[in-house]
């Protein structure tokens, strides 16, 4: 089975959770996307009513364009569920997040949401987080002086996401993409040391937060339930 109909399979299975007259965090990704489309569908024939807020601009857009009704955080206050893509998770659920770039968002309406599904091929499971770069959104003042206090924690390289051009985030930071290499055994700890350097806007770990993992793999898709989970 080729990645792209893995993605496919895993973004339409989490629609199995979703109940009508749920407020729904809809993530961002090439996963999600198709997750997002397949809530349009269902609104569309009928089958469920509920609206959505989503994670990013390119969301938002697609939300719309799917037909799903959108509100805001502060409009509902907590949310159902949130469905979300990921870049790494391991085996305590903790994600890595913000290929997209979107981590800030995604993190905020993680945190608003009663319960978290991230959808993956199963290229994204690994023993320990940190082979895929950690983002990292920093405010565009002064990044460069923020980029030496995260080398300081990181083993590796940290680069600015886009180079001489540097990728803006919907909310006009920068990302720093850190190389940490499989060694994020803590990434408990490590969110809250990245949090204190000022000029730091988020960090894309994600912990305690992902309550269902649906993969896609080889074998076909399967829902990996944290036990003592939200949704377990
Ligand atoms: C965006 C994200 C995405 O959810 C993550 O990068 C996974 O994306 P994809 O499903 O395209 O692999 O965190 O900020």
């Amino acid at each position: 089975m080729e990645t792209e109909e893995r993605k496919r399979l895993a973004g339409i299975e989490a629609c199995k959770w979703v109940r009508d007259g749920m407020s729904l965090g809809l993530g961002t990704g090439s996963t999600v996307s198709h997750t997002v489309v397949e809530i349009g569908r269902m609104i569309s024939e009928g089958s469920i009513s509920v609206v959505g807020v989503p994670t990013s601009l390119a969301t938002r857009e697609l939300a719309m364009s799917v037909g799903i009704p959108l509100v805001t955080l502060s409009e509902v206050g907590v949310l159902d569920l949130v469905i979300d893509g990921t870049d790494e998770f391991d085996p305590g659920f903790s994600l890595i997040k913000g290929g997209g770039g979107a981590l800030t968002r995604e993190k905020m309406i993680a945190q608003s949401s009663n319960a978290m599904i991230v959808v993956a091929d199963d290229r994204k499971r690994v023993d320990v987080l940190g082979k895929f770069h950690l983002p990292v959104e920093v405010l565009q003042f002064e990044w460069e002086a923020t980029r030496g206090l995260l080398s300081a924690l990181c083993p590796g390289t940290v680069s600015i996401r886009g180079g001489e051009r540097p990728f803006l985030t919907d909310n006009g930071g920068y990302i720093l993409d850190c190389n940490f290499g499989e060694s994020i055994t803590d990434p408990k700890s490590l969110e809250s040391e990245i949090l204190s350097i000022a000029g730091v806007v988020e960090v894309g770990l994600f912990c305690d937060m992902c309550d269902v993992v649906i993969l896609a793999g080889e074998g076909g898709v399967e829902s990996i339930i944290k036990e003592g989970g939200r949704l377990g």
